[in-house]
C-alpha cells in the first residue's frame, strides 16, 4: 500500500521586486542579496492576495469534481494567519466547493507545519483508502520595510493532494523529527512582524538539519549516496546550500557532484519568489521535479525546518510517469508573466497590506486577474471573489 503526493501545484502573486534594485535602494552592495543571500527576485503581494486566496488559487487547478467528493480533510499550514480563531482551511474549503463532511483546520510551527500536515494526512488515509486530504501551505513572509529580514520576504502557496496510489511521490515510512526550544524567530501574539535573531536562525537551522539527518542515517542505515537529490526548506537559496555543504564531504565525489548540481535545480523557482515560509520546501520540490531529469524509483530526501524549532528529515520515492502530472509550462508562465514593481510601489503595497478595511473596486491596483482574490474586508469579515 503506497500513500503520497498525488498532485502538487503552486501559486505566486503577479508582482515582484528586483533584488538588485532593492539593494541599491537600501544602499547595500547588490551582490550581498544576489550572491550572499542568493535571491534574484522577491514576490510582492497586492492587498487582494492573502493566505486564503493564494491557497485557493494554488489548489484550484489540481482539484477535480471527483476529488471534491473524496476530500475528507483540508489542512492549511501557515505562520501568517489572518485570524486567531477561524481556520483559513474553512474558507478555502468553501471557495473550492469541497463536500461538506470534511475536517478543516490550520496548523502552525513556523515554516515547518506543512510537513506534519502531510504526515498526518498519510496516517489519516491509511485506514480510509477512499478518502483524500488536501494540504495547503500558504504564507506572506513579512519582516518589515528596511528590516534585517527584508531581503528574505516573499509570498505564495503550495497545494498538495495526498492519496493512496499517488501519481507523483510515495511518502516513505522513515521520517525523523528533531525538536529544540530556541528563540531564533518568533512572533508573539499582537506583533505585526516577527522577531528574528538572524545569525542564530542560520545556526539553529544547520544544527537541526545535522541532528535530523544523523539520526535518520543511523536509524535507516542510509548514506548520502542513497539519494538522487536533496530538497531543503529555502528561506533564501544560500541557506539550504549551507546545510548541504555542512555534510557534503561525507559523500563520494559522484554523489557530491549530483547533490550539488541538483540543489541548484531545486532552488531555481525559490530564487525568483523568495521566502514563502511553510511552502518553501515544497516549492523547492516542484522546482526540482520540473527542472531536473529524474526517473521513477529514485529517492529524494527532504529537510523541513521551522524556527522555534522543529526540523524533520524524510524521504519520498518518485512514481513512474510523475512528470505527466506536472504543469511545467503553466508554472514557467506564472513566474515569467509577473510584473516588476519599483521599490516605491513594493513599499506602498506593503504598507496597505494590513489595512483592516479594503474594497477591491476602489483599490488603486484593482486589476487582480487571479481566479480567487480578496474582494473586500467589511465589519472584520473577508469576502473573496470566486468564479461563477
Ligand atoms: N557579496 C557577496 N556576498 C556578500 C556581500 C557581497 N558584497 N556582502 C555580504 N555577503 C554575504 C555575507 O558574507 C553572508 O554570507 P555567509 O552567511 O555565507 O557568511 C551573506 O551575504 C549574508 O550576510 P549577513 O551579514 O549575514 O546578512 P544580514 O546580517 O543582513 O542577515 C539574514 C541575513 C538572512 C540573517 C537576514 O536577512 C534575516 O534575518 N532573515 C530572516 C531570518 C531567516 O531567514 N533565517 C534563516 C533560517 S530560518
Amino acid at each position: 500500500m503506497s500513500i503520497g503526493i498525488d498532485k502538487i501545484n503552486f501559486y505566486v502573486p503577479k508582482y515582484y521586486v528586483d533584488m538588485a534594485k532593492l539593494a541599491e535602494a537600501r544602499q547595500v552592495d547588490p551582490n550581498k542579496f544576489l550572491i550572499g543571500i542568493g535571491q534574484t527576485q522577491m514576490a510582492v503581494s497586492p492587498v487582494s492576495q492573502d493566505i486564503v486566496s493564494m491557497g485557493a488559487n494554488a489548489a484550484k487547478d489540481i482539484i477535480t469534481d471527483d476529488d471534491k467528493k473524496h476530500i475528507g480533510m483540508v489542512i492549511v499550514a501557515t505562520e501568517s494567519a489572518i485570524d486567531n480563531a477561524k481556520a483559513a482551511a474553512v474558507q478555502i474549503h468553501n471557495l473550492l466547493g469541497i463536500q461538506p463532511f470534511a475536517r478543516c483546520f490550520e496548523m502552525k510551527e513556523a515554516c515547518y507545519a506543512a510537513t506534519p500536515a502531510i504526515q498526518l494526512a498519510k496516517d489519516y488515509i491509511e485506514k480510509r483508502p477512499e478518502e483524500k486530504v488536501l494540504v495547503i501551505a500558504s504564507d506572506t513572509a513579512r519582516y518589515g520595510i528596511q528590516s534585517g529580514g527584508e531581503p528574505t520576504q516573499g509570498a505564495g502557496a503550495v497545494a498538495m493532494l495526498i492519496s493512496h496510489n499517488p501519481s507523483i511521490l510515495v511518502l516513505n515510512d522513515d521520517a525523523v523529527a528533531y525538536t529544540e526550544d530556541v528563540y531564533d524567530f518568533w512572533r508573539p501574539t499582537g506583533h505585526q512582524y516577527p522577531l528574528v535573531a538572524g545569525a542564530l536562525s542560520k545556526d539553529a537551522y544547520i544544527k537541526s538539519f545535522q541532528e535530523s539527518w544523523n539520526e535518520y542515517a543511523r536509524r535507516e542505515g542510509k548514506s548520502l549516496s542513497d539519494f538522487e537529490s536533496l530538497c531543503f526548506h529555502v528561506p533564501f537559496t544560500k541557506m539550504g546550500k549551507k546545510a548541504l555543504d555542512s555534510i557534503i564531504n561525507d559523500a563520494d565525489e559522484t554523489t557530491q557532484e549530483r547533490l550539488t548540481s541538483s540543489y541548484e535545480d531545486a532552488v531555481y523557482y525559490n530564487r525568483y519568489v523568495g521566502n514563502i515560509y511553510t511552502g518553501s520546501l515544497y516549492l523547492s520540490l516542484i522546482s526540482l521535479l520540473e527542472n531536473r531529469s529524474l526517473k521513477g524509483g529514485q529517492t529524494i530526501g527532504l529537510f523541513s525546518y521551522g524556527s522555534g524549532s522543529v526540523g524533520e528529515f524524510f524521504s519520498a520515492t518518485l512514481v513512474e510517469g510523475y512528470d505527466k502530472q506536472l504543469d511545467i509550462d503553466g508554472h514557467k508562465a506564472l513566474l515569467n508573466d509577473r510584473h516588476e514593481v519599483s521599490v516605491e510601489d513594493y513599499e506602498s503595497f506593503f504598507k496597505r497590506f494590513d489595512n483592516l478595511e479594503f474594497d477591491h473596486d476602489t483599490e488603486q491596483s484593482n486589476d487582480d486577474t487571479s481566479i480567487y482574490y480578496l474582494e473586500r474586508i467589511q465589519d472584520d469579515i473577508r469576502q473573496y471573489h470566486r468564479p461563477e
